[in-house]
């Protein structure tokens, strides 16, 4: 595995993904069991070494908190970034645990699987020191899904991969079919590069009969390259009721202010 989050944290996919995780959750009522199957460190050093070289940061949490006029879309993903920098700059940025937990309800309860043991040990102290109800596990995230799914309890499940290995798309469609069948609300993230790789995953989902499904998609430049991310997409099964508004402003938002010239991004109902 060579995929590192904290070259990535803060960026632009990170604003939109956390945003829409803050959105989805506070619609969800409790109690709810969330496992966030890829959950990487947990919190980000933006001055580390990682956050330095990439620089991803500058075009997305940082030009949001420099926006006065940002929507109320944000404003969860915005406190829980001032909470880690009491200080003012942004400095630390929070990982989906690290939100998660800020904004559990209070029967709520976390599971953060990350398999990487750089990653792990950061996001196991950080979780055991801030967050009673969050447990950390060094294992695969699809499996602890899955095994979760068989005890009957509320479940939202965030799938979150590096999308390093073509067999991601395969075993995200599987895990996600699977879990929300039982009744889950999954969230799933992942990278536009080129359009042919994205439709295959959505006919994939198709193809499994899957309950309502809610596609959030973003792309900041023409798809033209497929080695670079031109975009994101979110994709939700068992959405929230209303959560599609919030979205479009969310993805407009982003399209708008971090885009190149014809950004754009569409939400609609696979099914
Ligand atoms: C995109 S990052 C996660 C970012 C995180 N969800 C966030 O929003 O802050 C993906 C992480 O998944 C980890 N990973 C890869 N395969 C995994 C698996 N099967 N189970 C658990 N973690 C995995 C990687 O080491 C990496 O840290």
């Amino acid at each position: 595995m060579n995929y590192r989050h904290a070259f990535h944290a803060g960026n632009f996919a990170d604003v939109v993904k956390h945003a829409a995780l803050a959105q989805c959750l506070a619609r969800l009522s409790g109690p709810l069991h969330i496992i966030d199957t890829h959950a990487g460190a947990g919190v980000y050093d933006l001055a580390g070494e990682a956050a330095l070289k990439s620089r991803e940061a500058q075009a997305g949490i940082v030009r949001l908190a420099a926006d006065p006029a940002a929507p109320e879309v944000f404003a969860s993903l915005l406190k829980a970034v001032s909470s880690l920098n009491p200080e003012g700059d942004i400095r630390h940025y929070p990982g989906s645990p690290a939100l998660i937990c800020g904004l559990m309800g209070k029967d709520d309860r976390l599971t953060a699987c990350e398999l990487r043991g750089d990653d792990y040990s950061i996001l196991w102290p950080w979780l055991n020191r801030h967050c009673l109800k969050a447990k950390a596990m060094q294992a695969d995230g699809f499996e602890v899904a899955l095994r979760e799914a068989k005890t009957g309890q509320r479940l939202f499940v965030l799938i979150d991969p590096p999308f390093e290995q073509a067999g991601d798309y395969e075993r995200t469609a599987q895990v996600a079919l699977s879990v929300a069948t039982g009744g889950a609300c999954v969230m799933i993230w992942l990278p536009l590069k080129d359009l042919e790789t994205f439709d295959r995953f959505l006919r994939r989902l198709e193809a499994g009969n899957p309950p309502p499904v809610l596609v959030a998609e973003l792309r900041l430049r023409p798809l033209t390259n497929p080695m670079a991310m031109n975009g994101c997409a979110l994709v939700f099964l068992n959405p929230p009721v209303g959560l599609q508004l919030e979205l479009d402003v969310i993805c407009g938002w982003a399209a708008q202010k971090l885009g190149e010239t014809g950004a754009q991004s569409r939400i609609w109902r696979l099914s």
